[in-house]
């Protein structure tokens, strides 16, 4: 892995920014893309770049269940605001959460990533360790599944909603299975309350109870953390 240790978040921007510019030299065309609050400082470097990306493809990680496409918190509204408005695709997929039968659609993502082979995948990291909504416990094996997200999870995004009792459940995301296909992964955390995350999944012992360890046997991996993500690593 490699560790790139930044200073602020207009660092972590460039930084990020640096690693899909060369992916693209090298000729990356699909680009797996996150959510949440980590991404968005890289978002905001790439969009505001030369970069064109209207004939490369994005594959979304997850997407909450029941949340419609202009829900403000759905992940689809998400990365309209911060990507797609501002750098189009030829096509961005997404889960779709609202699918009638969400097993068929799991299969039909499946498809899709398999037809689509990720060549850069950008991840943040969960407090407790999780990648996408792969929660502690999920198979290294798992391809896209639906996920019931846990308690820690919904306490964690319930800052976005006006109450924790509108947090969605349920999830569709992603399996690790899948992350770990692509050729190349970009993986960020930034906040003292991701130090526990942080280290256990770069120094700790590879196991399903933290789903990034995997990441450990992954050939291409960019790390890029701030001062507070890094506090507990004992090599930096
Ligand atoms: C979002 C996702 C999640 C987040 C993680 C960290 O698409 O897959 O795994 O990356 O929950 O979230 P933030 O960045 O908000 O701390």
């Amino acid at each position: 892995m490699k560790l790139e240790i930044i200073n602020s978040q207009i660092e972590a921007g460039q930084k990020g920014l640096q690693v899909f510019k060369k992916a693209i030299q090298q000729g990356a065309q699909v680009f797996g893309l996150a959510t949440g609050s980590t991404p968005i400082s890289i978002y905001d470097a790439i969009t505001q770049s030369d970069l064109d990306f209207t004939k490369f493809i994005s594959i979304n990680l997850d997407e909450y269940k029941g949340l419609s496409n202009d829900h403000p918190e759905s992940y689809h509204y998400f990365m309209n605001k911060y990507f797609f408005s501002k750098k189009p695709f030829a096509h961005s997929y997404m889960p779709n959460g609202l699918a009638n039968d969400l097993k068929s659609e799991t299969k039909h993502y499946d498809q899709i990533i398999n037809d689509n082979p990720i060549d850069l995948q950008i991840l943040g990291i969960g407090r407790n360790g999780h990648i996408g909504f792969n929660e502690p416990g999920t198979s290294f094996k798992s391809q896209t599944h639906i996920v019931n997200l846990t308690d820690n999870t919904i306490q964690a995004n319930s800052r976005f909603f006006d109450s924790i009792d509108q947090v969605p459940k349920q999830a569709v995301s992603m399996g690790i299975a899948s992350i770990m296909k692509s050729k190349e992964i970009l993986i960020a955390a930034y906040g003292k309350e991701k130090a526990q995350a942080v280290k256990e999944f770069i120094e700790g012992p590879v196991t399903e109870d933290v789903p990034a360890s995997i990441l450990q046997k992954h050939p291409k991996v960019t790390v890029i953390l701030d001062q507070d993500a890094a506090a507990l690593l004992s090599k930096k």
